[in-house]
């Protein structure tokens, strides 16, 4: 789970991390009331994305008739697709210099990683482009972690400059605390900023979430903002069903995570023979492909207006094909006149004669079996690049 600016800076003050909190709100009235307790602030778009600044997500206000201005043109911009619900009103506090700051989970080489650099305020890419040098990583093992002297190693690395080191040094172990006891795959600072009178304090911030951590933090469901998730991942979780959504044409749903990332990859392939058609999302039905998660499964994938053809692409194990077959047979009953667009049938595994012998006779109209993965993919996509 991503969080947005307001809520990563509550974990940040639960740790320790120098921030300011400011108020949250949703109208402009409220932003210029927040502003006038406030004094000089910073309207700022709380949406998961970043970029703001640039996008003009994050404006000065000296007055509070500027502050309900400014949160007048924020709210309901939209940025990177996402619309401006809600902004954060902010004390203003102009950054003498920026940095940047993250820890993060460093997968390939199964370690932590941390981030740093005093090219901060911009995009780090950017500057990882422009000035490499100047972007230190610095590798974390997760035996070990973070402590005072490792925070120390960072800070020197980093080279941030020595009258800030003590407050480097605490930030750094703080923002450690966060990403450990909060089950953090991500803690992004940006700026960490260098305000007058050589404070330092994370001017933004930017955390993601472990989902498979969720059972330890009761406290979590606080932080979802229903109408900031996708409606289908919602209807999908109401569904305990395992669905991602992606930008793509060609429905998919699989038995396995496995089998799953593999068919959105021979579908992508597929795909660019069919007008660049692509995967529309990932659904992993798992073990038990009863016609009611087929059913639900399938009503998830078909309400999205994207899609034009599934692939159901089952690999029969223990779950076995005649099983499969079942239930796509009767999620079709379930269904009725809501199933409108092609579906494309691959079995594969224990008792796959059965099955397919089922959905032959089936002989359903939007039905298609195709014997091979690839040969499958390759039909799916046409039928969805049409
Ligand atoms: N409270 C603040 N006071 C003054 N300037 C700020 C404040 N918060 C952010 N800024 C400035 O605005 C820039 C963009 O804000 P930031 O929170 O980093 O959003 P984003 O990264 O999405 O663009 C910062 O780099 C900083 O220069
Ligand atoms: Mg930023």
């Amino acid at each position: 789970m991503d969080l947005m600016e307001f809520q990563a800076k509550e974990l940040f003050a639960k740790h320790g991390v120098k921030t300011t909190l400011g108020v949250v709100v949703t109208t402009p009235e409220e932003a210029r009331d927040a502003a006038e307790r406030i004094g000089p602030c910073v309207v700022k778009a709380q949406v998961k994305a970043g970029g703001r600044g640039k996008a003009g997500g994050v404006k000065l206000a000296k007055t509070p008739e500027e502050a309900f201005e400014h949160a007048g043109n924020i709210l309901g911009m939209e940025i990177k697709g996402l619309r401006v619900n809600r902004v954060l009103v902010t004390p203003a506090t102009p950054p003498v210099e920026e940095y940047y700051f993250s820890f993060l989970l460093d997968r390939a080489n199964r370690q932590y990683l941390c981030i740093a650099s005093v090219e901060g305020g911009v995009e780090i890419e950017e500057v990882a482009k422009t000035n490499p040098d100047a972007v230190k990583q610095i590798p974390v093992d997760p035996g070990t972690g973070v402590d005072a002297d490792k925070a120390r190693a960072i800070v020197a690395e980093a080279a941030f400059p020595a009258e800030l080191a003590d407050q480097a040094v605490a930030m750094v172990q703080a923002l450690w605390a966060v990403f450990v006891e909060e089950d953090a795959t991500l803690v992004e600072v940006n700026p960490l900023a260098r305000l007058e009178g050589d404070v330092l304090e994370a001017l933004d911030g930017k955390v993601s979430l472990d989902a498979n951590a969720e059972f330890r933090h009761a406290d979590r469901a606080a932080f979802e903002v229903t109408e900031e998730t996708d409606p289908l991942e919602a209807e999908a979780k109401a569904k305990g069903l395992n669905y991602v959504k992606l930008d793509g044409q060609v429905g998919i749903i699989g038995n396995g995570a496995g089998l799953v990332m593999s068919t959105l990859d021979v579908v992508a392939y597929a795909g660019e023979r069919h007008g660049g058609v692509k995967p529309a999302n990932f659904l992993d039905i798992g073990g038990g492909a009863n016609a009611q998660v087929m059913a639900d499964g399938l009503d998830v994938i078909l309400g999205d207006q994207q899609v034009k053809a599934v692939f159901v692409n089952v690999f029969g194990g223990i779950t076995s094909c005649d099983e499969v077959a079942n239930g796509i047979k009767g999620a079709l009953e379930i269904l009725g006149d809501q199933a409108t667009k092609p579906l494309v049938v691959r079995l594969d595994g224990n008792n796959v004669e059965k099955g397919r012998a089922i959905l032959d006779e089936l002989n359903h109209p939007l039905v298609t079996q195709v014997d091979t993965m690839d040969g499958a993919a390759d039909k799916a996509a046409e039928l969805a690049g049409a």
